[in-house]
């Protein structure tokens, strides 16, 4: 049985003080929270963020990274940076960054890559323009994706990766795709995934959801067999909005480990 995962990604909001205040206060509210859990401050905040969460049960994780290890390349952050601030996992692939930095499969794959090596996890997400869904190309939008996205994946390196389906006309809309729509695609994702992996490797991946959960229809989101958590975005920003999601227990059992 997967476990659930919930992670918080706060995108451009807070300054230090703020984040901190956050990240205390979910480290308390969450300390007997039963699944896994990441929270993804701005790069500035991290280093405030990361003595908070440590040895918690709260994950330190980072919202983009450059495809390169270092050098020349000016306003980026590097994965040897990130490990130097003792991040674990770092998102890739989001669709801000796909299509407000035009962020395409070969770049997204080779910043998967980097982070692999560099021993981080990955959430790597995927998701269909809202014209891609109305053109019925849904399915084929994530495939392409998640195929591109894990091209040299190894299947050990797997483990360390957590797909998020976020449809891009969800994010931020408050427009959430229908439990059943999201089920199907988190399914079709599962089947992609046990044809470049194997079936026993689809079975134990985590596919989250994202795009406008809120505590209200958390549950019936992370009710569907395929669904296991959640990236969320703006009911991320607070405590009143995040611990319930981070509480919803759609009907699994939690405990274990990622
Ligand atoms: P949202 O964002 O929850 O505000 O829709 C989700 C995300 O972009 O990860």
């Amino acid at each position: 049985m997967r476990n659930y995962y919930i992670a918080g990604n706060w995108k451009m909001h807070k300054t230090r003080a703020e984040a901190a205040a956050l990240a205390s206060a979910l480290v308390t509210q969450l300390k007997d929270g039963k699944h896994q859990y990441l929270v993804a401050p701005s790069f500035t905040s991290l280093e405030t963020v990361a003595p908070l969460v440590k040895g918690s049960n709260i994950r330190l994780g980072a919202q983009n990274m450059a495809a390169e290890e270092q050098g020349a390349h000016t306003g980026e952050i590097s994965v040897l940076q990130l490990k130097d601030l003792g991040v674990q996992a770092v998102i890739l692939g989001h669709s801000e960054r796909r299509h407000t930095y035009h962020e395409d499969d070969a770049l997204i794959n080779k910043k998967v890559k980097l982070a692999l090596q560099h021993g981080l996890e990955v959430i790597l997400c995927v998701g269909e323009l809202l014209s891609e869904r109305e053109a019925g190309k849904a399915q084929e939008v994530c495939e392409t994706q998640t195929v591109k996205g894990l091209a040299g994946v190894s299947a050990a390196d797997l483990a360390r990766v957590t797909i998020a389906y976020e449809p891009v006309w969800a994010i931020g809309t408050g427009k959430t795709a229908t439990p059943e729509d999201a089920d199907a695609i988190h399914a079709y994702i599962r089947q992609v995934v046990a044809r470049l992996y194997g079936a026993d490797k689809a079975q134990q991946i985590l596919i989250q959801y994202g795009g406008s959960v809120k505590p209200d229809n958390a549950a019936q989101l992370m009710a569907k067999e395929n669904i296991d958590g959640a990236l969320v975005g703006g009911a991320a920003l607070n405590p009143e909005t995040f611990v319930p999601i981070a509480n919803t227990c759609g009907g699994r059992s939690g405990g274990g480990v990622l």
